[in-house]
């Protein structure tokens, strides 16, 4: 069985979006949605994991108050790269977010499979509004339409880790997002 290599970018075949452009990318974005919810009661809510270090970061581009809570949910399956189509809650929200304005921060849409669900399920939970963010829209693969509010970049059909999104949860601690080299992910790579 093949291990994953010992130097993190070594796996790593083409850097997609650099340190510098993630980081522009999320204060623009952190701009905008503080101009647009100036004066509301907004609560971020993030995804667990792979959603981690845009939160981190988006949040303290946004220069009004915000609350924050966190669910995370499994789609994938392993270290599989496929959607499986099945989402599980295994971190609820730990507050209410009744007549809150909610914007759901995640990393990337891929199917649209997670977030379809996550958008049905919060609604239940009778927010004041509630819209989307990713960093990243992969909508070659989608599966069901959904209405993205803020999206930071569009990237081509192609599976990519890093800046909090992982392979078999490795890479995630990479600080740019690049699109691992095949061998990486051939069926005995992940352990
Ligand atoms: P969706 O339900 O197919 O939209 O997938 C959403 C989730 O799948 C994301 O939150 C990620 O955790 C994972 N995912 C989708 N595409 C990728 C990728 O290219 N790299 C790493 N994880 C991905």
């Amino acid at each position: 069985m093949t291990s994953p290599s010992r130097d993190l970018h070594a796996d790593i075949g083409e850097i997609l979006l650099s340190e510098e452009e993630i980081r522009a990318k999320v204060i623009e974005l952190g701009a905008r949605i503080g101009a647009d919810y100036a004066g509301r009661r907004l609560t971020l809510v993030s995804v667990l994991k792979g959603s981690l270090p845009f939160m981190a970061d988006l949040m303290r581009a946004i220069d009004i108050p915000v609350r924050i809570d966190l669910m995370e949910v499994s789609s994938y399956g392993g270290a599989s790269t496929e959607s499986s189509g099945l989402v599980r809650i295994l971190k609820d929200l730990s507050a209410s977010i009744v007549d809150e304005d909610v914007l759901i921060v995640e990393d990337i849409i891929d199917t649209g499979l997670t977030l379809n669900y996550l958008i049905r399920y919060l609604r239940g939970k009778n927010p004041a509004s509630l819209r989307i963010c990713t960093l990243l829209d992969k909508p070659a693969r989608r599966l069901v339409e959904i209405p993205v509010d803020y999206t930071g970049f569009v990237i081509p059909d192609s599976f990519v880790v890093g800046y909090g999104l992982d392979f078999g949860e490795l890479y995630r601690n990479l600080r740019y997002v690049g699109v691992l080299k095949p061998e990486a992910y051939a069926p005995d790579a992940a352990g």
